[in-house]
């Protein structure tokens, strides 16, 4: 688990013997700090007693005005993760192909084997300029049923140029293959960017990272309005709780989009003091556009570790991504990511054979 995901890992700090209050976590993308306080209020408010709208409608009914779509064509959804799963299940059938890019969010492949799917992967090098090529010539060469690709991509986080996606779902549809765009991060690249699509694709949305909602549980998806039936017949009624909802529609309010669309802007801007300060200590941090990044660190399991149980400061290591000497840090804000570059002072520099 603490392998697989970010973000702290009960079971594991328990083990550790550490408070989960003490921890620093720098291995988790979503917006650091509390959600905004009319989130909260509304999260607490929320009426449970009775079944929520089956479908999340009223949450739907604003997140269809945001994107200036009719009703039919949102799908709500536990969590972009939950969207994921039934995606797969949705538009693809046992034994079809699923294409993939290497490395990415690995719920993409996950989703496929455990619905029986075969995964084909592009491995696209870390470091190299976002280039979609490959991903069209396996489009070509394998005519998988589905196709996920990350904007901007996790672990990455570089931004796919966007003409070159337009152009992937043409390639998608001239190959009978269903595009499926995750733009979870999306507006920690451009907060501006919030709310565009690829026409045509299955868009998907988590409103749990930048509004900082992952206990809440709560995305969307976009899509053609003649591909929502077959979505919404996977999932189950009710997926979206009474409080999920009524954290949706608040987050939706312009006065909590500003608020968050200024707190972006802020942990961008202490995320790249952070590159900066590791630069300047010799780390290699690979490019991104977004507030968290790939640092070169041979035996990342092992420093994820020693950083943890001595610093009480979790990072991610990329080894679940295939990409065993690499860390993943976001940035947290200016006076934690000080604390982080503490914990790399005095561990950082200690050699394999040390851990
Ligand atoms: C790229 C990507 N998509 C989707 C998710 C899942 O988001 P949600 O919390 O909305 O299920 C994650 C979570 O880490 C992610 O990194």
């Amino acid at each position: 688990m603490s392998e697989l995901h970010g973000a702290l890992n009960p079971a594991e700090l328990e083990r550790l013997g550490l408070d989960a209050a003490q921890v620093l976590d720098f291995s988790s993308n979503c917006l650091p700090g509390l959600a905004h306080p009319r989130v909260r209020e509304a999260v607490r408010s929320a009426a449970i007693e009775p079944y929520p709208s089956p479908d999340a409608a009223p949450l739907r009914l604003r997140l269809s005005a945001c994107h200036r779509v009719s009703l039919d064509a949102v799908v709500a959804g536990a969590g972009a993760a939950q969207l994921i799963f039934a995606s797969v299940q949705a538009y693809s059938r046992e034994g079809d192909r699923v294409l993939v890019v290497s490395p990415s969010f690995g719920e993409y492949a996950d989703a496929a084997v455990a619905l029986r799917r075969r995964v084909e992967r592009v491995h696209v090098a870390p470091d190299d300029t976002p280039d979609l090529g490959a991903v069209f010539r396996a489009v070509q060469q394998f005519k998988p049923a589905l196709v996920f690709v990350c904007q901007p991509n996790n672990p990455t986080g570089r931004l796919w140029p966007e003409a070159q996606l337009v152009r992937l779902m043409q390639v998608c549809l001239d190959n009978e293959s269903l595009l499926v765009v995750d733009h979870a991060y999306r507006t920690f690249v451009d907060p501006s960017q919030r709310f565009r699509s690829i026409e045509g694709a299955i868009n998907l949305y988590s409103l749990t990272k930048d509004f900082a909602l992952a206990g809440v549980r709560l995305g969307y998806a976009v899509l053609p309005v003649y591909r929502a039936a077959a979505l919404n017949a996977v999932l189950p009624p009710w997926s979206v709780s009474q409080p999920a909802i009524a954290a949706g529609l608040a987050a939706l309010e312009p006065e909590v989009i500003d608020a968050t669309d200024r707190a972006i802007v802020a942990v961008r801007e202490s995320a790249a003091s952070l590159w900066e300060a590791l630069r300047a200590r010799g780390v290699v941090v690979l490019p991104t556009d977004t507030h968290f990044a790939l640092l070169e660190r041979p035996g990342a399991s092992a420093f994820r570790q020693r950083l943890l149980e001595r610093a009480s400061v979790q990072i991610r290591s990329a080894a679940s991504f295939g990409l065993p000497d690499h860390v993943r840090v976001a940035s947290k804000g200016v006076a934690a990511d000080a604390k982080l570059l503490q914990a790399w002072d005095r561990f950082g520099a200690e050699s394999e054979s040390e851990l």
